[in-house]
């Protein structure tokens, strides 16, 4: 895409994207209705505010420097159909238990951040999608077209970008009602069981904890330190975070700090740019390296050390703490020959990163049924393999990074519950990847408390 606007060689501006190569992009037929949707973003409320972007940098710094764990998790792609109180409120809930007992185990805060309110846009690896004798383009996520297989649905719709951001400002209000409301009070930790913890084989060692938390703050109580005294333990913090694939819409999002006078991207607190879009010379970068957001960074298996390098000092100039969050995505089989090199590479030249670990899009294979799924196994192992290799370097493992639901369905096969190859069938609901179901990502959190306590 490219605009009228002039700019000096290296000069950045919102619009900077337009002169190099987007990829990922839609191919919209309707131009005018692309500008004119682009128009009527630009002149919407901003999402987040530069404050709460500013408040995440500086709990991400603290998550580079080894005080704090990263909990990144959500959807792998929202949908306009599915969208509900209770798709919001479980995903919510979950990722609080998880922090519970993230932080329970590690003794370390924990800073929860939603694959949520924004995640909309997928890369595909192919443009046209074929079935039968039939090729119409690939669905790209629901702020672009939709996944039916027929020419209406296929095509980008730039309206879309609209319905987005109206679902974007609603989910963000329901987070708002639930952190404000108290749904997020540590007294209240007994009433997150939801349902699907009933029959769960953890669901004795999560009461363990949620007894233990109980009584340390009943002895609070009695020492006058309560909710109303002291408004951090009936409240949390949840920052929201995707990929800003679509250019158009996160350059209309994008607003001028009025205390700093920078530019951030009110589409969300922290986006990322996906595997597929991070070429040092492409539209991705030039934009990301612009705003004043925490920006993260995919990094797959193919990744050199020169080019790492490359990246952190184009998105990183100042190599402040906070700023950039390399997510590291290798597959099982691939972390131990990459990420070593990496990790040892950016330590050695100083450079301040916060390493999380994705341990979903590097393990996605094709069951016998057709189904696209992850083993719970494998998921846990690079995870494992994570902390083993940077701890080998002297590196802090930051965080992890989740496609995950609070729903029952089955799409990531294993875990407590068994699932299989043939159970797939029974629920299985993603617009695109596969998720760790409520259960599943529960069990996780379990394994990895284990060897954060270690
Ligand atoms: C994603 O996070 O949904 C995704 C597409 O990841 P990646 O860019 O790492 O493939
Ligand atoms: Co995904």
């Amino acid at each position: 895409m490219k605009t009228e606007n002039k700019r000096l060689d290296g000069e950045w501006e919102r619009a900077s994207w337009r002169q190099k190569l987007a990829l990922q992009q839609p191919g919209y037929r309707d131009l005018d209705a692309l500008q004119r949707v682009e128009s009527q973003l630009t002149s919407m409320p901003p999402l987040v505010l530069p404050n709460e972007v500013a408040s995440l940098r500086d709990r991400l710094a603290r998550v580079a420097q080894g005080e704090a764990f990263l909990l990144q998790g959500g959807d792998c792609a929202e949908s306009f159909s599915d969208f509900s109180i209770d798709s919001v409120r479980s995903t919510f809930n979950v990722l609080l238990q998880m922090a519970i007992v993230l932080t329970y185990a590690g003794r370390r805060p924990v800073l929860k951040v939603g694959r949520i309110a924004g995640q909309f846009g997928k890369p595909r690896s192919s443009d046209m999608e074929e079935r039968d004798d039939k090729s119409l383009p690939s669905y790209r996520g629901d702020n672009i077209n939709a996944p039916a297989f027929d020419e209406r649905s296929r095509e980008p719709d730039p309206d879309r970008m609209i319905m987005a951001y109206n679902q974007s400002a609603n989910t963000l209000n329901l987070l708002r009602a639930f952190i404000g409301g108290g749904q997020a009070d540590l007294h209240q930790v007994h009433q997150w069981n939801l349902s699907f913890l009933e029959n769960n084989p953890l669901r004795e060692r999560y009461e363990q904890m949620a007894r233990t938390i109980q009584d340390a703050l009943s002895f609070m109580e009695v020492c006058g330190i309560n909710s109303q005294s002291h408004p951090a333990l009936g409240q949390t913090e949840f920052f929201t975070s995707h990929e800003a694939l679509l250019l158009p819409y996160e350059e209309a999002l994008t607003r001028q700090n009025p205390a700093t006078g920078g530019w951030y991207d009110s589409s969300a607190h922290m986006v990322w740019i996906g595997e597929r879009t991070r070429q040092l010379d492409g539209a991705h970068v030039e934009f990301f390296r612009g705003i004043e957001n925490p920006v993260g960074v995919k990094v797959g298996p193919s990744m050199q050390v020169d080019e790492l390098l490359g990246l952190v000092d184009v998105l990183n100039p100042k190599n402040e703490p906070g700023r950039l969050t390399l997510i590291s995505r290798m597959g099982s089989d691939g972390i131990s020959k990459t990420l070593p090199a990496l990790a040892a590479a950016l330590k050695r030249e100083g450079r301040q990163v916060v390493w999380s670990c994705d341990p979903m899009h590097g393990n996605t294979v094709k069951a016998s049924s057709g189904f696209k799924t992850r083993s719970f196994d494998r998921i846990l192992s690079e995870i494992k393999q994570f902390f083993g290799i940077l701890e080998s370097e002297s590196v802090h493992p930051g965080g992890i990074h989740l496609e995950m639901t609070g729903q029952h369905v089955t799409e990531c096969t294993g875990g407590a519950y068994q699932i299989s190859d043939a159970d797939l069938a029974k629920c299985y609901q993603t617009q695109c990847d596969p998720r760790l179901n409520a259960d599943q990502v529960l069990e996780l959190a379990f394994e990895i408390a284990d060897f954060l306590r270690d």
